[in-house]
């Protein structure tokens, strides 16, 4: 009976170490497998942020948005001057008189519904990144207290109306031209 005990314990033993020897087994494949995928991930993303950095290189920046005065250089500052005095009396300028316009409501859309900003291939987005940016670099002294940044939404809907005639409509909300 007791040897039968020992058999027993003995082959209870023997199982119990079979078991955790294959379990142990079946561990460091796993943990080998984990690894290779670790290093496989590490690889793909490392050649994605190559990829990516290339990209940039390459197309200057395109990848991540131009900027609001890239914008304004390419496709505003072929009438309006890089330097945004424009060519009075056929381009206006777009420093101070915009600010000062600014104090009647009515000329806020008005600044995107010029043919020149309405009519651009710039994203809602981009132009009103744009106008704000053009506000902000000629307009400084001039703006409203109050002034807040045009939005994306705003320029959306603003967008939708195309003025037929810009001057009557400066000159009906707030005033004409006063070129020197
Ligand atoms: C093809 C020439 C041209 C381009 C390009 C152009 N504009 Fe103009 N812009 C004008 C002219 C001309 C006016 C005067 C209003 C009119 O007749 O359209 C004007 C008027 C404006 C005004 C109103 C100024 C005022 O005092 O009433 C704003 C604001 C303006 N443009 C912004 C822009 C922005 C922003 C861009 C670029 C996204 C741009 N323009 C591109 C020619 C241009």
């Amino acid at each position: 009976m007791r040897s039968c005990d020992y058999a027993q314990d003995d082959r209870f033993l023997h199982r119990h170490s079979a078991h955790s020897e294959v379990s142990s087994l079946r561990h460091s494949a796993r943990s080998e497998a984990q690894s290779q995928n670790l290093i496989r991930n590490v690889r793909i993303a490392g050649s994605v942020s190559t990829l990516f950095l290339l990209l940039v290189l390459l197309t200057g920046n395109a990848a991540l948005g131009a900027s609001p005065r890239t914008n304004y250089l390419l496709y505003c500052s072929g009438c309006h001057l890089p330097s945004g005095i424009g060519n009075p009396p056929n381009v206006p300028t777009l420093h101070d008189e915009l600010g000062r316009m600014l104090v009647v409501e009515e000329m806020r859309p008005y600044l995107v519904q010029v043919p020149g900003s309405s009519q651009t291939p710039l994203t809602d987005a981009d132009l009103a990144a744009v106008v704000n940016w053009m506000l902000y670099e000629f307009n400084a002294g001039t703006l409203p207290k109050d002034f807040e940044p045009l939005t994306v939404e705003e320029v959306t809907e603003a967008r939708k109306t195309i003025l037929a005639d810009p001057l009557k409509y400066r000159i009906q909300y707030w005033k004409d031209y006063d070129f020197d």
